[in-house]
Formats: structure tokens, sequence, C-alpha cells
């Protein structure tokens, strides 16, 4: 493989991309907004939603993004160029690169949060969840940003040896320890209502906006609806099974996210914690559930450990998006692009940190029905702009690229995916782009 910047660079086995997309899935969508999100929005029945939501539109999604990287081995703008070269659509392709750095700028702030935990845990024993109310506004965005300056040294290093490598070893630790977690939640006296509450639906708190909940969450936790897993394509060989590789990292993904429910659930019940929280739902639980632990203080200090470098691979792929772009069309050196790209973040960040902490003016102002420049930027680029996205991406591949090429490009190098072809197709055209736009539409209260 070359090195990012002398030609593009390739990933060295199947295993390293579906390492690297699951790194870039796998994040605090799964064990920080699942978890807070089916808790708003009422536990079970969210949550089954949720799995239809992952297997109806996320896996097809999934196939479509992928495929049309590799065909066109460019990443967003240059890969609807490269099949409609003039109109409009490339509009999709910036969208995808604005969207990136819009999740980028509220992700990293709750990632920064996290590394403040681990910080906390690392260096005193701490005995509840006091900790959070000890940061204010500015030390929040120092936070952010030290995250960011990561991300960026990490996107620096370039495809292989940066992403790959950190992947590979650290998220089957990450499991190993979430599984602990889940083990000593589970036993607590009471937490079997937990359980109940998330395994159980109670479709009497099922609408319209849980659906949309739930569909944004699908494509958010599997990075899908702004090219991320169509960069990634890019960098995927002709002989590798895209059919595979999405549906493992699919199938990955969604363990992770059940599992983050199974490890907060029971505990919120036990210990007699609210489950509609909202954002601050783990920084709350868990340091509950490890105060009451021998040995908690170590626990926490690893996972939240391992949970920032989850967050890592993540900020990491939404860095990637947008630098390609800069670099692969407008032909800007990795480091100057990466640092820009960074810096700009930075500065629409900074509202979402000052807001996050509360207590600022970000945190109480309201605008489209929230509450907080925070949860304005989480609804705008989550629950909005992802599925606007997937959804002129279905389009586009119906009515542009052509199914036929779609299905070709990921036939000749996945032979299982033949008798799902015309299925997957069926999705593409008609089930994913209805659906999608009938929840959005009943969400911008068009009826
Ligand atoms: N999927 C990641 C998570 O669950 C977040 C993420 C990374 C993402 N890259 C993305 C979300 C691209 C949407 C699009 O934490």
């Amino acid at each position: 493989m070359s090195a990012p910047g002398s030609g593009r660079g390739q990933w060295s086995s199947q295993v390293g991309f579906v390492l690297a997309a699951a790194g870039s899935a796998v994040g605090l969508g799964n064990i920080w907004r699942f978890p807070y999100s089916a808790g708003e929005n009422g536990g079970g029945a969210f949550v089954l939603v949720y799995l239809l939501c992952v297997l109806g539109l996320g896996l097809p999604v999934m196939l479509l993004e992928i495929s049309l990287g590799r065909a066109t081995q460019k990443t967003p703008v240059g890969a609807i160029r490269a099949v409609r070269p003039y109109g409009p659509w490339k509009g999709l392709g910036y969208l995808a690169i604005i969207t990136g750095l819009g999740i980028l700028s509220f992700y990293a702030v709750i990632a920064g949060q996290v590394v403040a935990y681990f910080v906390d845990y690392a260096q005193r024993v701490v005995t509840d969840q006091s900790i959070f109310s000890a940061y204010n506004g500015w030390e929040s965005v120092v936070f952010f940003a030290v995250f960011l300056v990561l991300t960026v040294l990490v996107v620096m290093g370039g495809l292989q040896r940066g992403i790959e490598r950190w992947s590979k070893i650290l998220m089957p630790l990450l499991l190993i320890l979430m599984l602990g977690i889940i083990l000593r939640g589970i036993f607590l006296p009471g937490a079997g209502e937990g359980l109940r509450w998330l395994l159980m639906p109670d479709f009497s708190k099922l609408n319209l906006h849980v659906v949309l909940e739930a569909m944004a969450q699908a494509f958010f936790s599997l990075s899908l609806g702004m090219g991320a897993m169509l960069t990634y394509g890019s960098y995927l060989s002709k002989k590798q099974d895209i059919f595979h590789c999405g549906t493992w990292v699919v199938f990955f993904d969604t363990l992770v996210a059940v599992l983050a429910g199974l490890m907060i659930f029971p505990a919120v019940f036990a210990l007699g914690q609210q489950p509609d929280a909202g954002p601050n739902l783990i920084f709350k639980v868990l340091p509950a559930v490890f105060a009451g632990m021998t040995g908690g203080n170590l626990v926490g200090a690893v996972f939240f450990f391992l949970l920032s470098l989850a967050a890592l691979t993540s900020t990491v792929s939404l860095l990637e998006v947008i630098s390609a772009y800069c670099i692969d069309e407008r032909g800007w050196s990795r480091a100057r692009t990466v640092w820009i790209a960074a810096g700009t973040t930075l500065l629409v960040g900074v509202p979402s940190a000052l807001a996050w902490v509360g207590a600022s003016p970000w945190a109480t102002m309201r605008i489209l029905g929230r509450e907080g420049f925070f949860s304005l930027m989480d609804f705008a680029w989550v629950n909005l702009s992802l599925p606007f996205g997937a959804l002129m991406l279905c389009i586009f591949a119906t009515y542009v690229w052509g199914l036929d090429q779609a299905a070709s490009e990921i036939l000749s190098s996945s032979p299982g995916f033949r008798l799902l072809a015309a299925p997957w197709r069926f999705f593409v055209r008609w089930v994913c782009p209805i659906f999608i736009a009938v929840i959005l539409a009943s969400q911008l209260g068009v009826f």
C-alpha cells in the first residue's frame, strides 16, 4: 500500500477495512447516544423500530455507499461528479462535507467530556457522579479542543498507519469490559425492571417522532448519510467482498449498541435513576455503577479510556471525509487541510461546548423548538441531514448512477449477494426513499 499523499492509499486487507469501518461506526453513537435516545423515547418499542431501521434502511444504504465509493475510487464530491459531471447533484457531495463538520463539532464535545472523565478517574477516587458538575464551560471547550488535536494527529498519520492500527487492538478490549459491566449491572437488585423496559416493546409509546429518532439513530450509528462509508469504500480494492464486509460492520455496530443498552438500563432502574435524563444519561449512571464496585475507580478509568479511543476512531472518519475532499479535489496538502478543517470545527463547536455544560445563554436559547445550541446541532445534523443525505443517495443511485451498475459493483466481488440483489434494489428504489421521505416530512410538519 502506498502512503496517502503519494497517491491513494488502499486497505492492506479486508480485515483492515472492516475494522476501520467498524471503528468509524462504533463510537459514542452506540454507547452514549443510543442509550439516551432509547431512554427519551420509551425503551423497548424504540429499540424494536431501531433494529428494523438498521436492517431495512441501514444495511441497504451501507452497501450502496461502499459500492459507490469503490466503483468511483473517489470521496463524496468526486464520486458524484464521476457519475454525473454537471448539474446540481454535486451539491450532495458538499452537503456530506458540511454535515461531517457539523457532526464533528458536537461529537468532539462529548468525546472531550469522556476524556475529562478518564482524567478524573485516573487522578483521584471518584465516589459518585459529582464530577460532572465540577466542569465549567471553558474547561469543556479545552477538552473539546484537545480531542480535535488528537483526531488531527491520527488523520495526519495517514490511512493505514493512523486508523487501522488503533482499531485492531482496542475494539475487542472495549467489548470485553462492557460485558463485565453488564454482568455487574444485571445482578443489582431491581435490575430486572430495566431489562424488561429495554426489551419488551410498549407500543403505546410509539409515534412518528419516535420512528424519526430511531431512523436517525440508525444512520448515525452506522456512519451513514454523509459519505463516510463511501470514503472508506473508496479505499477498498476490487477483490474485497462488499456484501460480507458491509453486513459484518452492521452486525457488529448493532451488537455494541444493544450491549450498551444492557449496560445502562438495568443499572438505571436498580439505582433509581431516570431513563429519560437526556444526553447526560451515561455520565450520570456509569459513575454510580462504578462507585458501587470494588476497584470501580480502575474500571472507570479503563472504561473512559477505551471509550475515548472508540470515539477517536469515529472522529477520525469524520475528519477524513472533510479532508479527503480538499486533498483529492483541491490538491491541498494533508497537513494544511487537516489543521484548517479542525480549526473550523473548533469555531463551529465552541457554542456546543458552552451549551453542553449548562449555565450559559447557549444552553437555554430556543430555536426550532430545541432547547440549547447543542441539541439544535444534534437535531439538525443527525435527525435531518443524515436521513436526507441517505434519501438523496438512494434517488441518485436509482435515477442517475443506475441500480444495475450499483448491483454489479457489489456482485463483482460478492458471489453470496446474488440472491439478495433483487430485494436490495427494491429497497434502494422504493422502501428506503419512501420511508425516509414520509418520516422526514411528517417531522418537518408537512402533515
Ligand atoms: N457512527 C459513529 C458513532 O456511532 C459516529 C460517526 C462517525 C458518524 N462517522 C460518522 C456518524 C459519519 C455519521 C456519519 O459514534
